[in-house]
Formats: C-alpha cells, sequence, structure tokens
C-alpha cells in the first residue's frame, strides 16, 4: 500500500509549511485539503449563493473543479477553481471563514472525499488538514497532530499574509482565528482532534526546521 503521513491541527500550527517540505524532501505527494475547503466557500461565493443553503453548496461542492498547478516563476503552488488562478484570493481570511462555514456540511464534506483520496498515489502521500489522521486516511501509516498557543498561531499567520502584501491587524487576525478554530472544534462532523494513534508536538516557540525534524523522526520510527 501506498504510506500516508497525515499531517493536522489548526490554524496557524505550522502544517501547511511542515507539509510542503516534508513532501519535498521525501518526494512524495502533497494533499492540501484546506484548500479544497477554501476552493468550493470561494466558487459558492463567487456564485452568490447563501452560504447556509445546504443543498446549493452540496451542488456547488459537487462539481467545482479544482486544480493545483506549480507556479512558473517557483512560487506557491497556484489553485485553479474552475478555471480560474483563485490562489490569491483563497489566502485570505475571509476565504478561511466561508471554508469552515462550508466544511461544516456532512454532504459537503462527503462531495470531496474521492478528490482526496485520489491524492494517494506512489510513492507516498503527506496529507494536510483537520481530519486527515480521523476520517480520511484513517489506516495512514505516519499520523502528527501539530498545535501551538493561540497568539503564536495569530502571529505566524501574521507574518504570511503580511509577506503576501495583505492588510491584517494582529488582533483581528486572532479573533477571526479563533472563532474559526471554535467552530472547527465544535462542529457535530470531522471536529478538528487529534487521531489516538497521533504523534501529538506543540510547536509554540519551535523554530520550523525543528518541527520538520520531529516529524521526520515519526517517518522513521
Ligand atoms: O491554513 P489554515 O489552517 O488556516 O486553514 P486551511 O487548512 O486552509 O483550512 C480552512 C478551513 O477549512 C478550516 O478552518 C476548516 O474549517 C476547513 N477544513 C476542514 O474542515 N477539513 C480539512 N481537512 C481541511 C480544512
Amino acid at each position: 500500500v501506498v504510506p500516508v503521513l497525515t499531517i493536522d491541527g489548526p490554524s496557524g500550527s505550522g502544517k501547511g509549511t511542515v507539509s510542503r517540505l516534508v513532501a519535498e524532501c521525501l518526494g512524495w505527494r502533497l494533499l492540501d485539503s484546506g484548500a479544497l475547503y477554501r476552493a468550493v466557500g470561494y466558487a459558492a461565493g463567487a456564485a452568490g449563493l447563501d452560504l447556509s443553503d445546504i443543498d446549493a453548496v452540496t451542488r456547488c461542492a459537487q462539481s467545482t473543479k479544482i486544480r493545483f498547478h506549480p507556479s512558473a516563476d517557483g512560487g506557491d503552488t497556484r489553485v485553479l477553481v474552475n478555471g480560474h488562478d483563485a490562489t490569491d484570493e483563497l489566502r485570505t481570511e475571509t476565504a478561511g471563514a466561508a471554508a469552515s462555514a462550508i466544511a461544516s456540511i456532512p454532504s459537503v464534506r462527503q462531495a470531496l472525499v474521492d478528490l482526496q483520496l485520489g491524492f494517494r498515489k506512489a510513492p507516498g502521500l503527506v496529507a494536510d488538514g483537520r481530519d486527515m489522521g480521523t476520517v480520511i486516511f484513517p489506516d495512514a501509516a505516519y499520523k502528527v497532530f501539530l498545535t501551538a498557543s493561540a497568539a503564536e498561531r495569530a502571529k505566524r499567520r501574521y507574518k504570511q499574509l503580511k509577506e503576501k502584501g495583505l492588510s491584517v491587524t494582529l488582533s483581528g487576525l486572532q479573533r477571526e482565528i479563533e472563532a474559526r478554530d471554535a467552530r472547527d472544534a465544535s462542529r457535530a462532523v470531522a471536529p478538528l482532534k487529534p487521531a489516538d494513534d497521533a504523534v501529538l508536538v506543540d510547536t509554540t516557540g519551535m523554530p520550523i526546521d525543528e518541527v520538520v525534524a520531529k516529524v521526520f523522526a515519526v517517518v522513521r520510527s
């Protein structure tokens, strides 16, 4: 079977960066499952849908074409939503909140299952998200759950968004991230929580190369 490493955790825990680095090092494929939820939230908004309209948003999740493309200049992977490069729009906390809203709908999550399973191809997969180790790849050989203090997670996300030229405030971002985490952790379906067999890593105050080393230790164990 094709090995899978799942990296789950809340916003700003470092899972995006760590997943990318580890996948590159191992030569494994990368699934950024959050980008799928962001893409559906974005497509639903672009179509003028009410995000609480379960049937309409579910149809949107079933029909939205999402593709990942390496960028021409070696930068961030581009995310194409129905043929439109939405990478920049998907980064914003507005897109994160829309993703979290539609991600609480069970039929939306169901619509994205096969797409996610399809990423499991030789020689291996690093799967980044909230429910990779609990729901999508429960049989994964390696599971990690990253956490960090709320203040540190907000700071990291602030720095990331600033670097991308977005105008954000630290206090506003911390409030938005906390609201999103609370919703993700309390929803009925696939709530944010570590798999029973996941290795927990608290990354508060930990440089990224140390987090990467800890994740590698799990894969080599
Ligand atoms: O990067 P960040 O952790 O802030 O967000 P993300 O991974 O892009 O995910 C955005 C939102 O999508 C999350 O707040 C979750 O509500 C949802 N999501 C999910 O429900 N399940 C996943 N496997 C990944 C994301």
